[in-house]
């Protein structure tokens, strides 16, 4: 399907990693081991870097990030980065944190290959704390930010909470409002939404949920399991996960890892393509 054409673009796509109490150092360290053979041009880590948003974590977390090759990266916070339990805090300065370690950009824009990729807050600390949120005024924001940005030969979007629900039925919920935001990113020739927070994998497009106006192409949603911590959920219990997405001229190729505690390595298990129809 790509014959000998080579992909424009190769991203590693992390997420939830959980510094602190379920955080799994073997399994980061086969990350950090296997990361610089990936042969990737950007680096995507889409939330829940702490446990509990505490100092010391975003400090490992800092450390950890550090290690990775040294790519262009976009890093957005998740539920697990503002306080819970320190209200006052969550409503007074709820990323005061992640800001001092991570980054101070809490809608961050990556530009790699000719790609335009942009991160989006959806945490939402005082009013929606677990299911997160995406606001009319995000939404502007991201289509402002696109045409700022110019030409591009791939749009993608990230968010830590998910568009769609997980398949698997569990009790996930999309955020609310989804349906808006999906709209618009098909107006604005967004190809792929990554996202996390479901600790599973999900690699699919918003038709298998929703019609949307354009029920000939969709948006392909990559959702990563915890690459490196214990809380992985449903079909990825106790399973660790990331994806490698390979940007073609026409199609886009989601590689997909896990790691295997017999070989102390992540492997991967399985390759989606999608044609892109985009003629941008
Ligand atoms: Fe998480």
């Amino acid at each position: 399907m790509n014959g000998n054409e080579p992909a424009f673009l190769s991203l590693l796509h992390i997420s939830d990693l959980h510094f602190g109490p379920p955080f799994h150092p073997e399994v980061a360290a086969a990350l950090l081991r296997l990361a610089p053979t990936l042969n990737v041009q950007g680096i995507i880590v889409s939330g829940d870097l702490t446990q509990r948003a505490k100092r010391e974590q975003f400090i490992d977390a800092r450390r950890f990030l550090d290690q990775l090759p040294r790519l262009p990266t976009l890093v957005i916070p998740g539920n697990h980065d503002v306080p819970l339990y320190r209200i006052w805090e969550r409503f007074a300065n709820p990323h005061g944190l992640y800001k001092q370690y991570i980054t101070d950009d809490l809608q961050p824009i990556l530009r790699v290959n000719d790609a335009v990729i942009i991160g989006i807050d959806s945490t939402a600390p005082r009013t929606a704390i677990t299911n997160g949120r995406i606001s009319r005024r995000q939404l502007e924001q991201v289509a402002a930010a696109f045409q700022a940005a110019g030409e591009a030969k791939i749009r993608i979007v990230v968010a830590h909470h998910p568009f769609a629900p997980a398949p698997d039925i569990l009790k996930d919920k999309r955020m609310p409002f989804s349906q808006r935001a999906i709209q618009q990113f098909e107006e604005l020739n967004v190809e792929v939404i990554l996202g996390g927070h479901l600790h599973r994998a999900y690699i699919g497009n918003t038709l298998d949920f929703y019609p949307g106006r354009h029920r000939d192409r969709g948006i392909i949603i990559v959702q990563c399991g915890t690459t490196t911590s214990r809380r992985g959920r449903g079909r990825e219990s106790e399973k660790n996960t990331f994806n490698v997405l390979e940007i073609f001229a026409t199609t886009i190729v989601v590689n997909h890892y896990m790691y295997f505690s017999q070989s102390d390595a992540f492997e991967k298990i399985s390759c989606h393509i999608f044609r892109r129809f985009a003629t941008n």
